[in-house]
């Protein structure tokens, strides 16, 4: 950034960078942060982005605090709506203001006291503010908190415009790590930008991240010089810098005499990573430690850190805490487990389909090419016929192909009617399935059980997969398939009288994985029972959730969403 703008940064050059940050973050077309008075019961100011001067003027007043945005001051925290102007605290908007219906709002703390609001509105594209967007927002704020503070708390000239110029650094680099929080969920990949950007913060030699796995420490991510075999290097925690900083939650230095010992006979230092001086900063989320960031060793006037360093580390270390809270947490592991799920479900499909569909429709096309080039029409009659045999083949392939993807019998007819095509249709290729389908069938007469979509799916490919695995490596003659429901949990237990395996094995595909993840997003069990000549036995348990139940009143569904 050009020195002629840093020479006039205050407080105010830091909000309108965090307000422009949050607006492009998340893609609105209006934001704007309010800051609360010394009562903090209302806005003192009102900062806009995307009103031009215009528009505010015909606005007239700036808003107090009321209506929605009163809501954020008594509840500090996010608030995502779809439709403002339906929230119950909505007081409708001023003559002039532009029509407004996207909302995503969320607060500023200072030093743990509410400070102000970020306020987004109107998402470009017309879409929701979504579940990434308020991530994001919250990390912007976090980092927005310690730099409001860190702008108000220096007051000398030099100093302060220092100060705020790191500060700056600092936010630009909260911002990108929070918009590669929003966009990756490969956490290594988070890791390797907090590394880098907090290493340019600091101008350290190497900075490493070390996250807690157990009574482990984990190298997880590095930038700068390091000995390359470090990287993904597991230890114990105990005796380490890391963990005194974890307990004592506060940054420790190497010139501290024990901490350089432990350095030495615990930590980096023993595994190869030499340092002159450096820096153990914890990563604190939400009270919860997460890790440590390492800097070792200040390249420029260095290797000292001196205190300024120190806090801006801190600073950067509170938002890196937050990027790699939520990068850890259990939502982002299941997403990243349904989407390696799900994409290699699309690789067997294009497997399939160019193995046995292309290839097929391929050779037809040169026996026809071939027949017309041919003089007799006898051979060309021969070739149409055989021709029409083989497209019907490839229509019925294609069909299968289909109902694989979402069976029609499944929305149709539910999990009973589902399953019953599903077994005719693997008896013809070989494999006897006897259905037991109690109650939850329907019975005579009865109309069968509808659960969530979710639920029946999930039943569904359950079956599905234990069949094919049935027959493709079990080599299974017979099978039973038998659906329970006692109206708590819903039980499926799929039995064949295969080869067996066994599970211990670790020699899990995507086939058991999707499973499991399955059956652990609707909150049960998935139980593999098998070993060597013994057949194959596996039980899904899931919490019994009827389609019917699972609509809330409308007077409970959440405002505007
Ligand atoms: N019913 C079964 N009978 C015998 N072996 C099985 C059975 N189910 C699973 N297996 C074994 O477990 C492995 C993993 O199965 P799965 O996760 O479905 O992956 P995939 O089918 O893609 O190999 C199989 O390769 C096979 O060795
Ligand atoms: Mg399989």
């Amino acid at each position: 950034m050009a020195r002629s703008v840093l020479a006039e940064l205050d407080l105010e050059t830091v909000l309108q960078r965090v307000l422009e940050a949050a607006r492009g973050l998340t893609d609105a077309r209006y934001a704007a942060l309010g800051v609360l008075d010394g009562s903090r019961a209302e806005l003192d100011r009102f900062l806009t982005l995307g009103i031009g001067d215009a528009g505010r003027a015909e606005i007239g007043d700036l808003p107090r605090g009321r209506g929605v945005l009163g809501e954020l001051i008594e509840r500090p925290e996010p608030l995502r709506l779809a439709e403002v102007g339906r929230h119950p605290r909505s007081w409708g908007f001023p003559p002039g203001h532009p029509p407004m219906s996207t909302f995503l709002g969320v607060p500023i703390l200072v030093d743990g006291l509410p400070y102000g609001n970020l306020y987004l509105a109107e998402k470009e594209g017309g879409g929701e503010f979504t579940a990434d967007d308020e991530e994001a927002v919250v990390l912007l704020a976090e980092f927005a908190g310690v730099a409001i503070d860190h702008a108000g708390r220096y007051t000398g000239a030099r100093r302060r415009q220092d100060e705020l110029e790191r500060t700056v650094a600092t936010l630009d680099a909260t911002t990108q790590i929070a918009k590669a929080v929003g966009a990756e969920t490969d956490l290594g990949v988070i890791l390797e930008l907090v590394a880098k950007r907090g290493r340019a913060l600091v101008s350290a030699r190497a900075l490493l991240i070390e996250i807690v796995r157990g009574a482990e420490l984990e190298v997880a991510g590095a930038a700068g010089e390091f000995p390359p075999e470090l990287l993904g290097e597991r230890f114990p925690l105990a005796e380490t810098v890391a963990s005194a900083a974890l307990r004592t939650r506060r940054t420790q230095g190497l010139e501290d005499e024990l901490n350089r010992s432990r350095y030495e006979q615990h930590g980096l230092g023993r595994l190869g990573l030499d340092a002159a001086e450096g820096l153990v900063v914890p990563l604190v989320f939400r009270n919860q430690t997460y890790g440590v960031l390492i800097a070792v060793d200040r390249l420029e006037d260095g290797p000292r850190f001196d205190a300024d360093d120190q806090r801006l580390l801190e600073a950067f270390a509170a938002s890196a805490a937050t990027a790699v809270a939520s990068a850890t947490s259990v939502a982002v592991e299941q997403h990243r487990q349904r989407l390696a799920a799900a994409e290699a479900e699309r690789r067997r499909w294009a497997r399939e389909l160019h193995d046995e569909t292309l290839q097929g429709l391929a050779a037809l096309r040169i026996r026809l090419a071939l027949a017309r080039k041919g003089e007799q029409r006898e051979a060309l009659d021969d070739a149409v016929g055989e021709a029409i045999g083989q497209l019907e083949e490839e229509i019925g392939n294609l069909r299968a192909l289909i109902t694989d993807l979402r069976p029609a019998a499944l929305d149709e007819f539910g999990v009973a009617g589902a399953l019953e095509t599903l077994a005719g249709r693997v008896g013809r290729n070989g494999l006897q399935v006897q259905l037991v389908l109690g109650p939850a069938g329907g019975g005579l007469g009865g109309r069968p059980v509808r659960y969530t979509a979710e639920l029946e799916s999930a039943v569904y490919r359950v079956v599905q997969e234990s069949l094919t695995n049935a027959s493709k490596h079990g080599g299974a003659r017979r099978a039973s398939v038998e659906l329970r429901d006692d109206g708590a949990t819903v039980e499926v237990v799929v039995w064949d009288d295969g080869s067996g395996f066994d599970p211990g094995a670790g020699t899990e595909g995507f086939g058991l994985l999707g499973m499991r993840e399955r059956a652990l997003l609707l909150g049960g069990t998935l139980d593999v029972d098998s070993a060597p000549g013994q057949g194959t036995t596996v039980r899904l348990s899931v919490p019994a959730v009827r389609a019917d139940e699972s609509d809330a009143a409308p007077g409970l569904r959440s405002v505007g969403g």
